[in-house]
């Protein structure tokens, strides 16, 4: 039976997906022979090459196929700019493009999200146009939250998406494998190259017993992060499990999924169930919620499937949570909360309380705030605190204000803020207190290090479910426990909170609300891609050069790093993120936070031709387009450590970089170094590192034997003329020798489509 993907993607049939996941497990089974579990199944389900793979638990990696892939406006910039620079016609898996993270709260949701679109017009106008050359679903600003609307449109049971933002994972919510990338890999899969992923370990989460009062689904994933602890999921998949996830909504397990991200895991996910079912009925898809459950047995772990870790919670005694400040791991149960207020003088006065966001704006939460809201008006009373309410999609949006929900929180002094990320990722023009004064504030978001919401680094976030933010707003102190303190009414009679009521899913059922979404058209060819040529945000990519078949010789050593190099130093933050989309521009922070071993300082190196000391950026161009030579990195320990951002390959390629030679690497930095044409070498023995000086020349001698196990020979000359050589090593395969000598992997990708 003929299935669509999503009800916006008419026409994209949908067995083929599952088709694959049961051919895959069939020789996944006959090889390793043992019961699996459900995160096994759907990511074995996805693999590239079933019989040849190494399937080996937290060791081996996989080369998967994934069935989707989504980025948010800010990430996705550089994405599609390397995608177009590749020269293929169109995606190659169903992609989606979000614009959630550039609109900045400041009064309202309305005006809010006009400023936004006149602030960033030159970016959503690129956007726009790219998603329709490239055949890319586009969800224009104030259509919502990135994982809310594939939530609402595109997760499935069984399903495998990367997404580029770390809170990705929400879609496991829906049975989905749905993991945080980094662009690079997103424009892999978008370009056909498969997937790559460290074979996940596996942590079983069983629940046992029913959620019930002012337990929330969100103090599960918050006691889980005080167990597992900010690290305690990483390069494992937790699988949740048990008789208790009957209790819980799809948008409930999304929030839990959701925040998975907060203990490093790759991803979370639970088993497909009927409330998965009826989520996917209200949202338009009633025959994928069919075919899901014909597909049940694919959907649930195998009896008797063995997990690298066992954690149990019994939901029947869950006490609601509030984790924070500063780590979302720091877990205090609510009874005991009120005294570790006072025991570590955070401040009890709560300024600001903030609701929904990707994390916690479903409708039922959202009823659920209003039900507490409602009975506070009942006894005359108005939030005390400031109080903002982020609807996660223009369907919540539109669904609460027909249904009264919105009316209700408003009528209690609440802001409603735009469809969109805002204060969850510091857009937010907070004007109430000062940069540096002490403050409380209460999320029900999900990420609470210093600064996130604010950059105030003395404002003390603190994480909860949506119905404590609410009556916590009503109270205006962070010592307030709803289950067992009174208010005063308006009448000055006491009284107590009672458990808050919602409904899972909307009886009328959804108001799409105003049409944002923008579906590639059928005629491709004649779109324009917009890019401004004076714009300083956003510049097309040439596709870098193939190499040139030589051994390098004479390579200046652009800077010899010392100690810690991390993605941060390669490629600093802050106010470098507007340039995301501007390789020049943004290849002005390249490598200035390392620290040079020749003189201790950051972004301070020696011109070698010249003599002259300056910043690395403009030495390393200085190479490229006055001496015409290329040049190389020395680097130390665990090079290109930190996060997977491609910026960091990206612009020392382009400023001309041929070699980055280090002790060792981080390994995601490495891959993406091969991606873009580079060559990461390492030191045979690692204290050659010592021999090679900042102000010598190299030669680069066996780069044309290039092979999968060769050697290559750094042959240093140092000023006083004297010469070392050194033997390097690789970790190229004969798939990645070939991306080196296209120039970089989407060269190749282009070389192959057009072949
Ligand atoms: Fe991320 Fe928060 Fe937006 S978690 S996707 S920044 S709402």
């Amino acid at each position: 039976k003929k299935v669509d993907m999503s009800p916006m993607e008419k026409g994209k049939e949908f067995w083929t997906n599952y088709k694959r996941i049961d051919d895959n497990l069939k020789v996944v089974r006959s090889r390793l022979n043992r019961p699996l579990t459900l995160s096994e199944k759907i990511v074995y389900g996805h693999l590239d090459d079933p019989h040849g793979q190494d399937i080996n638990r937290g060791v081996s990696y996989l080369k998967l196929r994934p069935d989707r892939v989504a980025c948010q406006d800010a990430t996705a910039q550089m994405a599609l700019l390397q995608f177009m620079s590749a020269g293929l016609p169109t995606v190659a898996v169903p992609t989606t493009v979000h614009c959630d993270h550039l609109i900045e709260a400041q009064v309202g949701g309305v005006k809010d999200l006009a400023r936004a679109k006149d602030i960033n017009k030159e970016v959503y106008d690129f956007l726009a146009t790219c998603t329709a050359k490239y055949g890319i679903g586009f969800w224009r600003p104030g259509s919502g939250i990135i994982h809310q609307i594939i939530l609402e449109n595109y997760a499935f049971p069984g399903g495998l998406m990367i997404g580029t933002d770390s809170h990705t994972p929400n879609a496991g919510g829906l049975g989905m494998i749905a993991c945080g990338v980094g662009g690079a890999d997103a424009v892999d899969v978008m370009a056909d190259i498969p997937w790559e992923l460290k074979c996940p370990k596996v942590v079983g989460v069983e629940l046992k017993g029913k959620l019930s009062g002012w337990s929330a689904p969100k103090d599960i994933i918050l006691k889980v992060a005080g167990e597992l602890t900010v690290k305690g999921g990483t390069g494992a998949i937790i699988e949740y499990k048990g008789p208790g996830v009957e209790s819980l909504s799809a948008t409930g397990m999304g929030t839990i999924c959701n925040m998975g991200a907060e203990i490093g895991a790759t991803t979370s996910v639970f088993p497909f169930n009927e409330r998965m079912a009826a989520y996917l009925r209200a949202t338009r898809r009633p025959e994928l919620a069919e075919l899901a459950q014909g597909f049940q047995k694919n959907l649930l772990p195998d009896q008797g499937a063995e997990y690298d870790r066992h954690l149990e919670i019994n939901l029947s005694d869950l006490e609601p949570h509030i984790n924070g400040p500063f780590t979302p791991d720091l877990a205090t149960p609510l009874s005991k909360f009120a005294a570790a207020v006072k025991e570590n003088n955070w401040p009890e006065e709560l300024k600001v309380s903030l609701i929904g966001s990707c994390t916690n704006s479903s409708y039922e939460d959202m009823s659920r705030s209003a039900s507490i809201a409602e009975e506070a008006a009942a006894h005359g009373l108005k939030v005390k605190s400031q109080f903002t309410i982020t609807p996660g999609s223009e369907q919540i949006r539109a669904t609460i204000e027909r249904d009264g929900q919105m009316q209700t929180l408003s009528d209690a002094g609440g802001v409603v803020l735009a469809n969109a990320c805002g204060p969850c990722i510091g857009q937010w023009d907070r004007q109430d207190v000062k940069k540096g004064e002490k403050n409380s504030i209460i999320t029900s978001y999900n990420r609470n290090f210093t600064g996130r919401n604010d950059a105030n680094p003395a404002t003390h976030a603190f994480v909860a479910s949506p119905d404590l933010v609410t009556a916590m707003a009503f109270a205006g102190s962070l010592t307030f426990n709803p289950l067992t303190d009174s208010l005063k009414g308006a009448d000055g009679k006491e009284f107590k909170f009672s458990d808050p009521t919602g409904k899972e899913l909307p009886p009328r059922g959804y108001d799409p609300g105003e049409e944002t979404f923008q579906a590639p058209p059928e005629d491709r060819a004649s779109v324009q891609v917009a890019i401004d040529p004076k714009s300083d945000r956003l510049q097309f990519l040439d596709a870098f050069a193939p190499w040139d078949g030589k051994d390098p010789e004479g390579l200046p050593v652009l800077i010899k790093a010392k100690g810690k190099c991390t993605t941060d130093h390669i490629s600093a933050g802050g106010p470098w993120l507007k340039y995301r989309g501007h390789l020049q521009n943004i290849s002005n922070n390249c490598l200035i936070g390392a620290i040079n071993a020749a003189n201790d300082k950051a972004n301070e190196v020696q011109n070698l031709k010249t003599g002259e000391w300056g910043p690395v950026p403009a030495t390393a161009a200085y190479y490229r387009d006055t001496l015409k030579k290329p040049w190389v990195v020395i680097g130390d320990s665990n090079y290109g450590e930190g996060s997977s951002r491609e910026h960091a390959a990206l612009e020392p390629r382009y400023l001309g970089g041929y070699a980055v030679i280090t002790r060792s690497f981080a390994r995601i930095h490495e891959t993406n170094c091969k991606k873009q044409g580079l060559l990461p070498l390492t030191f045979k023995n690692e204290a050659d590192y010592d021999k090679v000086q900042p102000e010598d020349h190299v030669d680069l001698k066996g780069v044309k034997e290039l092979a999968e196990g060769s050697t290559i020979t750094l042959v240093a000359h140092h000023k006083d003329g004297s010469v070392d050589e050194i033997p390097l090593v690789h970790s190229f395969n004969p798939g990645q020798i070939e991306w080196f000598k296209a120039g970089s992997a989407l060269n190749l990708m282009a070389a192959k489509a057009k072949a």
